[in-house]
């Protein structure tokens, strides 16, 4: 069997409004020797987006935050792939944590600049909230940083409601209610 077919067979596909289809699947612990990669593919800009700070390089601790969600109960990360020359690339990835309030669950985003301004980042915004409620969750909510005009529409498309922090505007808290 060859690789985009076993890829096929064991993750869901999604179009972008281009029509590309990318392949949607939760991560798994042998993502994580791409990660290097994946962190790669993230232009200073989009790190410091994701992470809220400078982030040169991937940490053995941002990489253990990422193998702490991999396994923590009522947690999860979806990735989007595609393939390349035989190979799985990761494009992107949602993940989805409990946040201290029982209730609710945090998201993070993120894709590589290649794939960016395509619509992945909305499928995979749909992807987080589906995989909150799946998750038992009845709200989910995000730290956006309030220049990241991007992720601000994505949340706003879907029906997120923006809140500046009032002791730091430079932050913006985006949150739904996931209850049916
Ligand atoms: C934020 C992020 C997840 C969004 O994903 P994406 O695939 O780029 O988003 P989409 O293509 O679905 O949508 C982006 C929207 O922003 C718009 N947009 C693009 N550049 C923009 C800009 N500079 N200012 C305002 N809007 C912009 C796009 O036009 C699109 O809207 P449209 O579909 O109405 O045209 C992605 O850009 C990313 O990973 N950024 C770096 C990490 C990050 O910021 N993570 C979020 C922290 S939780």
């Amino acid at each position: 069997m060859n690789l985009l077919q076993r890829i096929r067979d064991h993750a869901r596909s999604a179009r972008l409004p281009d029509g590309t289809r990318v392949f949607l699947r939760p991560l798994r612990e042998a993502d994580l020797k791409h990660a290097q990669e994946y962190f790669g593919g993230l232009s200073e800009q989009s790190k410091y987006l994701r992470f809220m700070t400078p982030t040169p390089t991937l940490t053995a601790e941002t990489l253990q935050r990422v193998v702490e969600a991999l396994h923590a109960d009522r947690a999860g990360i979806t990735v989007a792939i595609v393939e390349r020359a035989g190979e799985e690339v990761l494009i992107g990835g949602a993940r989805i944590v409990p946040m201290q309030r029982r209730a609710t669950c945090e998201f993070a985003l993120s894709i590589v600049d290649e794939w960016q301004g395509r619509g992945l980042g909305t499928i995979l915004m749909r992807e987080a909230v589906r995989l909150g409620r799946q998750l038992g969750y009845h709200r989910i909510e995000g730290t956006v940083l309030t220049i990241n005009s991007k992720m601000l529409k994505v949340a706003q498309r879907l029906k997120f409601h923006l809140h500046v922090d009032p002791q730091d505007p430079g932050v913006t808290i985006v949150t739904r209610a996931l209850l049916p």
